[in-house]
């Protein structure tokens, strides 16, 4: 019987690596994606992973225009889709929640939702019906907190979070539903999974910095996040 085939979008980021390795670890083929499978400073430690060198291979794919994704996705059983990390800047740099409405939506929202549907349409071009996309905790705000928070209750508002300026919360959301959409019209499996931060191990030690991890290593290095002590909690989760 031929192994269980998965491609990985994303397989150089702190959550596709931890899922090429875990794959790995079960057996797995795996097809990975980053937007420069040849990039030496990313490549030789996702080929280091136990089982790689058999049952690894790196492509390039660009999910803004959906190139290299139809060979990554070809002949594999499921995606894990974890390639859309958030947008904090439109194109010039400003940050995401100085832009205006129209600004907010093409340069945020817009190319995470189509990027998604550019993996989505490789990969039912592909014949692959199972997908697991990695979202986020921040499609589950909804405009009136509530006190216990469940699947039915806990859901964002985009127009309502991209109206108070809150792009790069809004691009989850959005990119969910559009998911969804394409999901059912194409009979496709959709599992979102929707983590809050995430910390563990890295694969890459450039993850040390990465948006998440900058987080325990920056007190480990003596850098201070606050000049108080704040009030108040943060939900983590281990990668
Ligand atoms: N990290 C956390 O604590 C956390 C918490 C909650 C939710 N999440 C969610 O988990 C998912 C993955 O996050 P992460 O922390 O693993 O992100 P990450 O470390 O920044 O990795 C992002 C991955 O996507 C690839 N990528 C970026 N832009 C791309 C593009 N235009 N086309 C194709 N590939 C692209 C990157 O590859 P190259 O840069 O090598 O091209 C990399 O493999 C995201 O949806 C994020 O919102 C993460």
């Amino acid at each position: 019987m031929n192994k269980p085939k998965l491609c990985v979008a994303g397989a150089s980021g702190l959550v596709g690596s931890n899922i090429v390795k875990a794959a790995l670890a079960a057996g797995y083929d795996v097809h990975g994606t980053m937007r420069d499978a040849t990039d030496e400073t990313k490549r030789p430690w996702l080929m280091a992973l136990p089982g790689a060198a058999e049952r690894l291979t790196l492509h390039s794919a660009e999910a803004e225009t959906g190139a290299g994704f139809d060979a990554a996705l070809s002949g594999a059983d499921a995606v894990f889709i974890a390639c859309f990390p958030p947008i904090y800047r439109g194109r010039d740099g400003t940050p995401a929640r100085e832009l205006d409405a129209q600004r907010g939506f093409d340069e945020i929202v817009r190319p995470v939702r189509d990027g998604c549907l550019n993996v989505l349409a490789a990969a039912e071009r592909q014949g692959v019906r199972t997908v697991v996309l990695c979202s986020s905790t921040s499609s589950t705000n909804p405009p009136v907190p509530v006190a216990v928070k469940t699947e039915a209750n806990a859901v964002s508002d985009p127009d309502q979070q991209m109206a108070d300026g809150k792009f790069t919360s809004a691009e989850k959301i959005v990119m969910e539903r559009a998911a969804a959409e394409f999901c059912a019209a194409h009979a496709m499996r959709l599992a979102i999974l929707l983590p809050t931060m995430m910390l563990g191990p890295v694969v890459l030690p450039q993850h040390l910095d990465g948006d998440s991890m900058a987080l325990p290593t920056g007190l480990l290095a003596g850098r201070k996040r606050h000049e108080r002590v704040p009030a108040g909690s943060i939900s983590l989760s281990h990668v």
